[in-house]
């Protein structure tokens, strides 16, 4: 689901196109519509009597109460006990990770702080060539962590055209304020060939406080070093942000001291305030911050809320940025200079060490390239963990406007800090398969930030756009979630995983987070249970597809994450889902489990799994015996196609958008001349017996370069199936109808992984397959990332390229657990 806003962007003109054209009949018909309703009203209050306004009060009553059920929160205890300064190991962090390089804190409202940067030469209107949040557009040619620990320290390396810029932190315990911290931003050419005389490239360091936090910022100048910021927040107390360049020179600085209105303005006012001075001594002009510019409500000075400082150096030069809390009485030396050098050296080793204690990637033979391919997958995985905080806009199918949420805090993984950087539901399911084997309580903590998340109905918003840098980077129509639908539940999938990898070495705090957090899965699990149900007995449907949709070719299932999977051509309540039947029978099985673990009765939940694992059923809801492949059901026909209406004579419809032409009544059916991923579920999440001839027969599909099988993994749609690499729409292109996808690859390992050590007559197959796939996988990614400096969204299936968005570190990192293979 990940996708969503991809096909989006490229289809607003289309959208904006599509209500000019209907807005005509959109306005009679509003206008038509509201004396009628009067009308209907008033022939109503006619003929009232005492019992039926008694009856409305009440059902306007409950009305009302199934109105605010969709912004109220579970009641029961949270997850999350303990934040902020609690956890002083995690209360600073690069927490933003929609931008190049910053850093905040673990509490609703912080101080944020971070790194601009641009070329003086380079820099243009607007701000064009100011780095600040991950932009595709910037057309960088690498950035991401080469190393990161999700908690103490990490290296990043950016290629920026002829410029290479590391930024690196340490952490360092210590006072009551949650500890102190340095960075260092080296700037060198990227290649010796670039190395060119006299380049200059201008540092700005910026910390600011958001609406909401008190406190205050201001520059510091002190005759012989550098400016500094000093400041107050009520979390941190007094602080002090001090600059040493220690290599190199600066060739001239200045600063910024003003006021934002929102903290997703921070480029725009950064440039806003730049001006040219004139360099008396060197006859040359230079592009320096707009120094005090105090701001006033009528005669009332405003407090300061950003400090900036812009350091140009002569390149090469590195310089450190040391924070320092009032409340550290650290009698050791300062972070900075060599001692930070040791300190970082220091944290590397140490980080090196426990990479190969946890994936063992040097003992299996790996490369010193390899392994650091895979230090940088995990890396941008846990160095791409946020801290955002905020309210999501929901709708309830019981209110016509959408509503927030209650405001909250999220601790996770993001998909893409360019192009996805915030939550969403399905992927952290994936994240936390990896998380959790490098940092099984930092995956822990995750997990329950999003629980928390719940409603009183047991649902989870799938997308998490909170706070205001979050919402800047989604379009309008993307913001509101509804609460029927659904998302893959994989969390089930990192529970598992983390109770098959901890389960001997789960602490009395690890229980207790478990604890917490039943109450709150059972209450998802019966909403997916209720919500998503079938019409026919055991099976389930996806919610959410458009049955009125003229456009698409195949109407979108979102919900299912798989975005535009061609299902059942004509959405109805007849259909099921394969899939979900799958990821139900797994999260029952998983509820049991935990269930047993902490001794509570979970009967129900192994009787529910007991039955969906029942291949009988399976089979009897799934299985086409004409075509050997699994499938969903519903009402559908392959003869479909994208035609361009032809416009009425004399009319003014110049370019009319292609429509879905339907050449045959579909009819009620298993969907099975489509092969894919969704058909492989029963496979990929361990549903299939071993020794079920349907295991045979799935095994040599998948091996089938016909079908799914390429050099470079499974590509999403079998070749052969009608839509493999169709448009959905004119405007829309193909996103799983053919792409290679990590995560869905990674459960493919999975399964063989699993079926070559059950017993069963499809061992040996299913661990020659193994082998092949893994080799093919892993070698693409890695190939991909050293040619293109990147991990991409998906590979193409005939070429094995990167494509979607870059860089996306999300579930495509899963690459790292297979070279380790721990699943
Ligand atoms: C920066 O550091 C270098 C060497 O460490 C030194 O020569 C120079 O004077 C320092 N100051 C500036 C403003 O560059
Ligand atoms: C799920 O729903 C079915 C009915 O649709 C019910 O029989 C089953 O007990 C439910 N499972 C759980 C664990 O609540």
């Amino acid at each position: 689901m990940v996708r969503q806003r991809r096909s989006q962007v490229i289809s607003d003109g289309n959208k904006a196109d599509k209500s000019t054209n209907s807005s005509s009949s959109n306005g009679s018909s509003t206008f038509n519509g509201k004396p009628g309703k009067k009308a209907n009203l008033f022939s109503y209050w006619k003929h009232f009597i005492v019992g039926t306004v008694l009856s409305i009060a009440v059902c306007f009553g409950y009305m009302g109460y199934l109105e605010t059920r969709v912004n109220t929160p579970l009641d029961d205890k949270k997850v999350v006990t303990k934040s902020g300064l609690d956890v002083p190991d995690l209360f600073w962090g690069t927490y933003r990770p929609g931008t190049y390089f910053g850093l905040k804190t673990r509490e609703p409202h912080s101080m944020v702080t971070g790194l601009m940067w641009y070329f003086p030469r380079q820099l243009r209107l607007g701000g064009d060539g100011i780095r600040h949040w991950c932009e595709q557009s910037d057309n960088l040619e690498k950035f991401g962590w080469l190393q990161h620990d999700a908690h103490n320290f990490g290296i990043q390396e950016i290629i920026d055209g002829p410029f290479r810029l590391l930024t690196s932190f340490v952490k360092r315990p210590g006072g009551f304020r949650g500890g102190e911290w340095t960075s260092r931003i080296s700037v060198d050419f990227s290649t010796a060939d670039d190395r060119m005389v006299d380049e200059e490239v201008s540092l700005i360091w910026y910390t600011a406080l958001d609406e909401e936090t008190m406190g205050y910022l201001e520059p510091t100048n002190s005759a012989t070093k550098i400016t500094g910021i000093r400041g107050k927040t009520p979390t941190l107390g007094e602080f002090t942000l001090k600059f040493t360049n220690t290599t190199g020179l600066l060739v001239h600085e200045s600063f910024l001291s003003t006021t934002v209105p929102g903290i997703d303005l921070l480029k725009e006012t950064v440039f806003a305030s730049l001006r040219l001075s004139q360099d008396k001594s060197q006859k040359s002009e230079k592009i320096v911050l707009g120094g005090q510019l105090t701001s006033f409500i009528g005669n009332e000075k405003i407090n300061p809320n950003l400090v900036a400082i812009q350091l140009t150096g002569k390149v090469p030069f590195a310089v450190d940025v040391v924070f320092e809390s009032a409340s550290s009485s650290n009698k050791q030396e300062t972070l900075v200079g060599k001692t930070y050098t040791k300190a970082l050296a220091w944290h590397k080793n140490r980080f090196d060490q426990k990479f190969e204690d946890v994936f063992g990637l040097k003992a299996k033979g790996y490369s010193e390239k390899h392994i650091a391919f895979a230090q940088a997958a995990l890396s941008n995985m846990v160095g791409g963990i946020g801290y955002f905080y905020g309210a999501s806009k929901v709708q309830s199918t019981y209110s016509e406007e959408p509503v927030n949420y209650w405001r909250a805090p999220l601790y996770t993984a993001v998909p893409s800090r360019s192009f996805f950087p915030r939550g969403f539901l399905w992927d952290e399911g994936f994240h936390g398969l990896l998380i959790s084997e490098w940092d099984v309580d930092v995956e822990l903590d995750i997990i329950s930030h999003w629980f928390d998340l719940m409603n009183a109905e047991g649902w989870i918003p799938r997308e998490q756009i909170l706070g205001v840098e979050a919402l800047a980077k989604v379009p309008a129509e993307f913001v509101v979630q509804k609460n029927t639908n659904a998302n893959p539940p994989t969390f089930f999938l990192t529970l598992d995983h983390i109770l098959d990898r901890f389960e001997d070495s789960l602490t009395d705090d690890r229980l207790a987070v478990l604890d917490r957090l039943y109450p709150r899965l059972q209450a998802w699990y019966a909403w997916f249970n209720s919500t998503q149900k079938g019409a026919t007995a055991g099976s389930y449907r996806w919610r959410g597809r458009d049955a009125d949709s003229q456009l698409e070719l195949n109407p979108k299932t979102l919900t299912s994450g798989l975005d535009d999977y061609p299902r059942a051509s004509h959405p109805d309540a007849s259909e099921r889902h394969v899939d979900l039947y799958c990821w139900m029978a797994v999260a029952a099985r998983v509820m049991a489990r935990l269930a047993d673990l902490l001794a509570i009765d979970g009967r129900r939940y192994r009787q529910t799994a007991e039955y969906l694992f029942d291949n009988e059923l399976l089979d009897s809801l799934h299985w086409s015996e004409y075509a050997n492949v699994y499938a969903d059901y519903g009402l559908h026909t392959d003869a479909v196609k994208l035609t361009r209406p032809t416009p009425l004579p004399r009319s003014q419809n110049r370019n009319l958008e292609m429509r879905r032409s339907v050449l045959k009544t579909p009819e009620h059916r298993l969907v099975d001349s489509t092969f894919g991923y969704v058909g492989l579920f029963p496979f990929l999440l361990h549903l299939v017996r071993p020794d079920s001839p349907k295991l045979g027969r799935i095994l040599q599909d998948l091996r089938n370069p016909e079908l799914l099988w390429t050099p470079f993994g499974l590509r999403s749609l079998s070749k052969s199936s009608p839509l493999y690499m169709r448009r959905n729409t004119e405007h829309d292109p193909p996103y799983w109808r053919g792409q290679i996808w990590i995560n869905v690859n990674f459960l493919a390992l999975r399964a063989l992984h699993h079926y070559a050590r059950v017993e069963g007559p499809y061992r040996v197959k299913a661990q020659s397959v193994y082998g092949e796939l893994r080799e093919n996988v892993v070698g693409n990614v890695m190939r991909r990332y050293f040619e293109t400096g990147f991990v991409w969204e998906q590979y193409n299936d005939r070429t094995g390229e990167g494509s979607g968005c870059k860089p996306f570190t999300g579930w495509s990192a899963l690459v790292v657990l297979m070279m380790g293979e721990r699943y």
